[in-house]
């Protein structure tokens, strides 16, 4: 019997309370009233529940309630289980899907070994503010880049059959919108016009859809007036509509009954109404449908089919991981295991970005004596960053013991420098300064915390917090070299770091094997080959910054900085500038440097005039003109030049990692459909118009070759 009639059958012997219960999720183990619920059918799924506690909660349903439907288990499995790999920004920062996926692969294999069926990733928020501590999560500023990975980290969950018991159902989030919070503010309210909903914030979702995602979350802010948790138009029409997503859709943490705060609902009946007509299967911890739904069905006030329709929804996800035939699913993944711990090792290794490198690195293996410094240098639970509930410090390899075991002790002399990256003390800074007077060179390790980076830890500054910066200024002036590693959930402002530094490696926060990743690349074992998945400001004032930006009437005249003066600030031009700062980012989307140089030469496009419909290549060698062997990612960029609403500067449109030994040369090819060049028009059709574009292969969102060609009827 096929899934869709084994849920006829269900559905038709269930009562209004046993389906109302199927759309209930509670949070954590509760106690005997919990148990009795299973028993009467009153829950549908629990998060953070796991193992043994999941298997108990598995067997009353199953076994003591009256139709036996199987609990389905959910946590948040963000960037690996037991072994944590970066945080999904530095992971985006590899440019590489295959990478993610594998990442997601195994954070699968350890998570269901525990019991879990189902994790709430990937989150594909788009985030073009670093104050929204929620940035670290996602993806990252780049619709494209987003879609691409997005769907790689479903595919690695899901696999290409859920009820394998070493996949897990993924949860695309937060359904939509919600990185555009207003001041980066977390939870605030969001406008999107309609037209860049769909050109922006919509397509990483879409792209998660129709890899095969199993659930979607809908997010907890107001957008455009409607939550997102009682938004018929993202959720019905769109997602459930255009998009014939047969999943299902869970809320998040109480954002049904928050619809009451945000004023869209009385009480938290109108609020159980209003999320379920809109859209959502499944509430997350609230108990609004459990204590609304059956008398609104019984009043009439709501038909019976939209309850049915989300116990289908559900009945069918369940059906999908096999939980009616194997409801205590397991697998014998080892924790920690070895290949898990190489994968980590090698995602923390593509997702350092080299932001500034004056020679300094790779250390030579004749290096003398290196001073680490910095409370991050040795601090396994701050490196494995937010929402890495699972994962534990003591399995970390952290910076300094991966460099102590590399270079041997005795090379190496840690000093803290302050007591934590949030100390505003300097009580520290003497010792640190005497072990840089003492060593040949030193390794500053910087940046933020785990704890200021994730859900509802924004910041209005981005600046290295405390006196980080006033302990880097301490060690520059010592006048060893210093190459500063910077691990934070954001983009932070490091003009001041690197005026001071050597040079800049960005780590985010690495995860478990963060330490041996940063010591491979700071000593040459590997190159770095990481790239921004978002536009590094030079000041908070300047945010929102980001690449696919519009031209506006007046852009900035070419490169050329604002003159700053003194008082009184004058104009100095009447563009789109400020008076007292570059306007432009300190270091650009895409951008990252290798420890060897590469030229991109001989564009070659297929054809320079293409019908709608067609398609066409692009071609350009990659020359490795250095002396080590590094990966390059080439990236393409569009621009439509003119069209009936104004289009973005640049669009990424493809990108490609090339791995070259010096002297190497290498073609990379793309393929360029004019349906990529599609965007939504003013009456909301996605449409590619005739015309003139340019487009350009290249290391970033700032440079490369430049080509055109035009679209014709
Ligand atoms: C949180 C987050 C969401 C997470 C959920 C369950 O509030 O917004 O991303 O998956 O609750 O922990």
């Amino acid at each position: 019997m096929g899934i869709e009639e084994r849920i006829d059958q269900l559905l038709a012997r269930m009562t209004p309370a046993e389906k109302v219960g199927q759309m209930r999720q509670i949070a954590g183990s509760g106690d005997d009233d919990t148990e009795a619920l299973i028993r009467q059918g009153g829950a549908g799924s629990f998060l953070n529940v796991l193992g043994e506690q999941a298997a108990a909660y598995q067997r009353l349903a199953v076994e003591e309630s009256r139709l036996g439907i199987p609990l389905l288990f959910g946590r948040d499995v963000i960037h690996g289980f037991r072994t944590i790999f970066p945080i999904p920004l530095g992971q985006a920062a590899s440019f590489d899907p295959g990478l993610v996926r594998e990442a997601a692969r195994i954070a699968a294999r350890e998570a269901a070994a525990a019991g879990v069926h189902w994790t709430f990733a990937p989150m594909v928020d788009i985030a073009r503010d670093p104050r929204w501590g929620r940035i670290a999560e996602g993806c990252g500023e780049d619709p494209y880049l987003a879609a691409c990975l997005g769907a790689a980290m479903v595919q690695g969950f899901q696999g290409s059959d859920l009820r394998d018991p070493e996949r897990i159902a993924a949860c695309a989030k937060h359904y939509v919108g919600y990185g555009a919070a207003e001041g980066g503010r977390d939870y605030n309210t969001t406008y999107i016009p309609e037209g860049l909903l769909r050109d922006v914030y919509l397509p990483p979702f879409e792209a998660c859809v129709r890899a095969g995602a199993a659930t979607l979350m809908s997010a907890f802010n107001n957008l455009n007036g409607v939550p997102a948790t009682g938004n018929a138009f993202t959720l019905r029409k769109v997602l459930k509509g255009e998009w014939a997503f047969d999943g299902l859709v869970v809320s998040d943490w109480n954002s049904v009954i928050e619809m009451i705060a945000h004023g869209c609902a009385a009480d938290e009946r109108e609020a159980a109404l209003c999320a379920v007509a809109a859209g959502v299967d499944m509430e997350m911890t609230s108990a609004a449908f459990a204590g609304h739904l059956e008398s609104l069905l019984a009043e009439g006030r709501l038909p019976l089919e939209l309850i049915d329709e989300a116990v289908r929804r559900i009945l069918r996800i369940k059906l999908r991981l096999g939980l009616f035939d194997d409801p205590y699913r397991r697998n014998t993944a080892v924790p920690l295991a070895p290949e898990h711990l190489e994968a980590a090792r090698q995602a923390a290794r593509e997702s350092c970005v080299l932001l500034k490198n004056d020679g300094l690195l790779p250390l030579a293996s004749t290096v003398g004596r290196v001073a680490v410094v910095g409370p991050l240098a040795n601090d396994g639970g701050e490196q494995l960053g937010c929402w890495a509930f699972d994962g534990r410090a003591e399995d970390s390899v952290t910076p300094l013991a991966a460099l102590s075991a590399a270079l041997g002790e005795e090379r190496v002399r840690y000093a803290p420098g302050l007591d934590d990256c949030r100390s505003c003390g300097e009580r520290l800074i003497p010792a640190a300064v005497a072990a840089a007077r003492e060593a040949d060179v030193v390794l500053a390790f910087l940046g933020e915390d785990a704890g200021l980076s994730g859900e509802a830890h924004s910041r209005a500054f981005l600046d290295l917090p405390g006196t980080q910066q006033q302990l880097l200024d301490a060690l520059a002036a010592t006048g060893r070299p210093v190459a500063v590693v910077v691990m934070a959930g954001r983009p932070l402002t490091l003009e001041p770091v690197a005026e001071k530094a050597n040079a800049v490696l960005l780590a985010w926060h690495p995860g478990t094997m963060g330490g041996p990743a940063i010591a491979d690349l700071l000593l040459g074992v590997a190159s770095p080959s990481g790239r921004l998945p978002a536009t590094m400001p030079r000041t908070v004032g300047q945010v929102p910054l980001y690449y696919n930006r519009m031209n506006t009437g007046r852009p900035p005249r070419g490169d050329a900085p604002c003159v700053t003066t003194g008082t009184p600030l004058d104009p100095v031009r009447h563009y789109a500038t400020y008076l007292d700062v570059d306007h432009r980012p300190l270091f650009p989307f895409g951008y990252g440097l290798t420890y060897s140089t590469f030229t991109y030469s001989d564009l070659e496009l297929s054809t320079r005039e293409l019908k709608l419909g067609e398609a066409l290549t692009v071609a350009a060698t990659v020359t490795n003109t250095g002396r080590a062997r590094a990966t390059e990612v080439a990236q393409l960029y569009v621009r439509d030049l003119v069209a009936s609403l104004a289009r973005p500067v640049r669009e990424l449109k493809g990108f490609q990692r090339v791995e070259l030994a010096p002297g190497e040369a290498a073609r990379v090819r793309f393929a360029l459909h004019t349906d990529d060049l599609s965007f939504h028009n003013a009456e909301m059709r996605r449409v590619t118009e005739p015309g003139r574009f340019q487009l350009w292969v290249g290391p970033d969102a700032r440079g490369g070759l430049q080509g055109q060609f035009e679209v014709v009827e």
